[in-house]
């Protein structure tokens, strides 16, 4: 049984890239237009494979084109797939426009990885009572991701679970939470609490605590993160570089923090090799084709590349 088992979305990225974003009822000419393999999902599950941890990737594709690139994708990086179910509705896509600072906006059709449902759950309960780290996003239908952690939570298996995109989540299934990697969006969604500065970001990121998650890191992008337990409160700065495209930097963290958690460093630890990992991802174009290897974050940490 793998350590980690991602159980997410697999979703086709259409990337268009532009100096600017259009207005509403505007038209204006893009750069380039690509398309990449993505989904929280997959982009996490193939970032903690490039990490060199020990991985499954759980979902479902269509019976398409789209669905055959992420097969074909999860065997060339040697992640365990079997239970990637294939079903009748196309593979999710998504919209997603680059600017010139390589900040994103996202619009994603779930499509096939809405067709997950309790019985696909079922299917795979023995894998979720025998893995040691189960990790979630929000872009499977809201109730499948709940009765996830549930059953998770029932057999002593540690949770991760990146709130993204923001939903409205059950506040008595957070409780179960081991680790939780709100964006500054998701963690005001959840709260209710304005999160523009960095008092505001803890006060949020306490209440969420509250709830009785474990562990929280509220990911600020270029700024770091800020971690809060029931032992330490401390932003962890990330790295300066130039970013050129943002979309996967959030997965990558969430995949190196997968694999930090499983090899047993402390958060501290864990959160600066996550941010690692995220600046070296935004450096690079697409989601799943900007995630590093162990090696190549490692050279980063030791200043040999910058
Ligand atoms: O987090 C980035 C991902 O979100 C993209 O790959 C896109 O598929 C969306 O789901």
């Amino acid at each position: 049984m793998a350590k980690i088992t991602v159980i997410g979305s697999l979703i086709m990225d259409n990337v268009a890239t532009m100096e600017r974003y259009p207005e509403a009822g505007e038209s204006i000419m893009g750069t380039s237009i690509n398309y990449y393999p993505g989904g929280k999902g997959a982009n996490q599950c193939v970032a903690i494979a490039r990490l060199g941890g020990d991985c499954e990737m759980i979902g479902m594709v269509g019976n398409d084109e789209n669905g055959k690139i992420f097969k074909n994708l999860l065997k060339e990086e040697n992640i365990k797939s079997d239970n990637v179910f294939v079903c009748d509705k196309p593979t999710g896509i998504a919209q997603i426009q680059i600017n010139n600072e390589g900040q994103n906006r996202i619009c994603f059709i779930p499509s096939s990885n809405f067709e997950f449902n309790f019985n696909h759950i079922d299917l795979i309960d023995k894998i979720i009572k025998e893995t040691s780290l189960v990790v979630l996003q929000l872009e499977l239908r809201l109730e499948i991701v709940e009765e996830i952690i549930k059953r998770a939570h029932k057999y002593g298996v540690k949770i991760l679970l990146n709130p993204a995109p923001a939903m409205n989540i059950d506040k008595e299934v957070l409780k179960y939470v081991d680790y939780i990697t709100p964006n500054e969006f998701e963690l005001s969604s959840l709260t209710n609490l304005p999160v523009e500065t960095e008092p505001q970001i803890i006060k949020a990121s306490q209440k969420l605590l509250s709830y009785g998650c474990k562990n929280v890191i509220a990911t600020l992008g270029s700024k770091g993160a800020i971690i809060a337990n029931n032992k330490i409160t401390k932003l962890i700065p990330s790295y300066k570089v130039k970013a050129i495209d943002t979309v996967g930097a959030g997965d990558s963290f969430n995949g190196a923090l997968a694999v930090s958690i499983i090899e047993g460093k402390e958060l501290e630890e864990a959160v600066k090799f996550a941010n690692a990992m995220g600046a070296l991802t935004v450096q690079k174009s697409g989601a799943i084709p900007s995630l590093h290897t162990r090696k190549e974050v490692e050279d980063f940490l030791n200043g040999i590349i910058n």
